[in-house]
């Protein structure tokens, strides 16, 4: 373990060369893979040099090796974070056990349930975003694209493994449906709902990296705590690799911000082919929510039982200091929830049931140091306007808040308000007209940009910012 085998199809640093059946499993999987790649992954790029960062070794600088390859012939590979042998369960029921290193027989179904919603969204975000190449505002973020795609790619690699490796006859069959859903289809849609949302264009793109890419970051974090080890050492490694996705929605959206700020010196940004602030804001209302959904419901006995299960913990559980204690018994969370009138009163929950709401207060406040960077732009670049999360409680579709209505501010809405309002406070058709406007066409002379965003203030790896990120062929 921990080295690896460049010579091998797989490139993995889980032994595949000594295990055959599972050689024979993932061989088998890979041409359905990469027919699935050719068919839902880039449009139109698939015959051009990339220069994309590959994952060729778990050490902590040898992991990211850069080059120009065509994306189907990216190595999508297998890789664990080196394991512990000493490792021990740290928190649920299970708490001070070893950590398991077979799928215990009491969990499997829950268990495959967890690998397979998480494997789910990673092929889903390549499908939603694969026209976004022929619209690129530069070669630099059109490379950034293609990095956060195959990188999603090795992400579903990982889940697959974890189902082949343990479980099966029907983890194998679960890995062949990972390939038949399709985001946004009527009849085999993608699991959870805004990994089916379309993503049409680019401040699109870069909202769902900041905002939906980080709930992932706060879902394989809970799972790096799992006791389940290959698990929360294939999450682990995959954290990793999702930074780079949350660089690329923050800085994008950051540029979008800088560049409507320098024209509103000038004038209208709309007459200057720039996105006004306050469509920006419409879009990270839209996205922020869409994700905040991710987290499942506030009071949800599936959270108790995976945490309970020692399967899913909370953020940076084993962190020390962070949590007085790990069992989350005798503990509670107070929720405020709503009746259909706007009365509201605070619900105490146990907190093993609360579960998803403590992973969300977690990710809520990560979003928050995001808002704040988006503003300090807007500051330095001499404009008034600031950005904002809305509230939790807005425009939610799971959970308690879900079928009512509030203000961005968390205020509550009798229906008739909300339709009046909302088209205040998320993306009409007429905004996503005016944004796809911008966005006719793909710009691709290195070193040039958009009318609508700011150039980075360096490029990938040192290269510079006018270095050719794609080679067409
Ligand atoms: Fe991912
Ligand atoms: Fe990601």
């Amino acid at each position: 373990m921990g080295t690896i085998n460049y010579q091998e199809r797989i490139p993995n640093n889980v032994d595949l060369g000594n295990d055959r059946r599972l050689q024979r499993a993932l061989e088998a999987w890979q041409p359905n893979y990469i027919d699935w790649w050719m068919e839902m992954g880039p449009e139109g790029f698939q015959q051009d040099d990339v220069y994309l960062r590959t994952a060729v070794s778990v050490d902590r600088d040898g992991w990211a090796h850069f080059g120009h390859v065509k994306m189907p012939d990216y190595r999508w590979g297998i890789f664990l974070t080196p394991s512990d042998p000493d490792r021990a369960i740290h928190f649920g029921d299970h708490m001070g056990e070893k950590a398991w290193q077979k799928v215990p027989g009491e969990y499997r179904n829950i268990l495959r349930r967890i690998i397979v919603t998480q494997g789910d969204t990673e092929p889903a975000s390549v499908e939603q975003q694969r026209l976004l190449g022929q619209t690129c505002p530069s070669l630099y973020d059109l490379r950034n694209l293609f990095q956060v795609n195959v990188e999603e790619g090795r992400h579903l690699w990982a889940m697959v493994y974890l189902l082949h490796r343990y479980f099966g006859r029907d983890g194998r069959e679960e890995a062949e449906a990972l390939l038949e859903r399709r985001s946004g289809d009527v009849d085999s849609p993608r699991i959870l709902g805004a990994f089916n949302e379309p993503c049409e264009h680019w401040l699109s793109f870069f909202c769902f990296t900041t905002f939906t890419d980080r709930d992932g970051k706060y879902q394989l974090r809970a799972l790096a705590e799992s006791g389940f080890d290959p698990l929360a050492r294939t999450t682990n490694f995959m954290l990793t690799e999702e930074a780079h996705h949350m660089f690329v929605g923050h800085t994008g959206v950051g540029r979008v911000l800088k560049k409507s700020a320098e024209m509103m010196k000038q004038g209208d940004p709309r007459k200057l082919g720039a996105i006004p602030v306050e469509m920006v804001q419409k879009y990270i209302n839209l996205w922020y929510s869409l994700s905040l959904d991710l987290f499942g419901g506030e009071d949800s006995s599936n959270a108790a039982t995976f945490f309970g299960a020692s399967l899913k913990g909370r953020d940076q559980e084993g962190k020390d200091g962070k949590y007085d204690e790990h069992t989350a018994l005798g503990q509670t969370y107070d929720l405020a929830v709503f009746d259909k009138d706007g009365n509201h009163v605070i619900e105490t929950l146990p907190l093993r049931r609360a579960m998803n709401e403590v992973l969300r207060d977690a990710y809520v406040e990560d979003c928050e140091k995001v808002i704040k960077s988006w503003n300090r732009i807007l500051e330095k670049a001499g404009c008034d306007l600031r950005v904002s999360l809305p509230h939790r409680r807005f425009h939610r579709h799971q959970g308690v808040y879900s079928g009512l209505y509030f203000t961005p501010e968390g205020e509550w809405l009798r229906p008739e308000q909300w339709q009046a309002r909302k088209h205040t406070w998320l993306p009409t058709p007429e905004d996503s007209a005016y944004v796809k406007s911008l966005m006719t066409k793909a710009i691709v002379a290195p070193g040039q940009f958009a009318d609508w965003i700011a150039p980075p203030p360096r490029g990938i790896n040192g290269q510079p910012i006018d270095f050719d990120y794609v080679d067409f062929h």
